[in-house]
């Protein structure tokens, strides 16, 4: 991090943001320079940043969740594909809007090489997911330890 602060200060680098960091890491690049944004893993099933999602808000440093439809073994559950169904949408686009649902500083990046899915996957950002729903979705997965 001091190597990277030291090009900052020398005009050679503009923004710095982290990714694969535990919150101690963070804290620490944190007191060194300035981070516009943090990429992690993080998706329905894996929410290990919860708290620090909302520490990273209040602080205005974007948060951009890697894997958000589980990357290459996609997101696959019942449970899910009957809230999709009952909202009228896809198992997927559920899992992006409840990754929108939160916070405002979430980015999002959901890799796909199908124009269909790209469609499908911009219209997540329009669901508006009821607090009954989202508070099923919610307890679907257990915040784990750790950032
Ligand atoms: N910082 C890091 O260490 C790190 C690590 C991993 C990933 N990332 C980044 O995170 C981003 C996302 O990663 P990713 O693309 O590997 O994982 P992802 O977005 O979780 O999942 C992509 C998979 O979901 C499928 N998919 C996408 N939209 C769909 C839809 N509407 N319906 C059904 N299937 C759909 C894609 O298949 P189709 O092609 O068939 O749509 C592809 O198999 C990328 O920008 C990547 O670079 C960063």
């Amino acid at each position: 991090m001091n190597v990277l602060a030291e090009l900052q200060q020398k005009g050679l680098i503009r923004h710095i943001g982290l990714s694969k960091l535990t919150p101690t890491q963070i804290a620490e690049a944190r007191r060194i320079v300035p981070i516009i944004c943090v990429q992690n893993h993080y998706k329905l099933v894996h929410r290990a940043d919860d708290a620090g999602i909302e520490d990273l808000a209040r602080d205005g440093i974007a948060y951009a969740p890697f894997f958000p439809l589980c990357g290459f073994t996609p997101l696959q559950s019942a449970e899910l594909s009957d809230i999709a169904a009952s909202l009228g949408a896809t198992p997927m686009q559920i899992a992006l809007a409840w990754l929108l649902e939160p916070s405002a500083n979430i980015l999002l990046i959901p890799g796909t090489s199908s124009l269909k899915h790209l469609r499908e996957n911009l219209q997540a950002a329009r669901l508006q997911i009821p607090s009954e729903v989202l508070a099923n979705l919610n307890s679907m997965g257990k915040p784990e330890k750790g950032f």
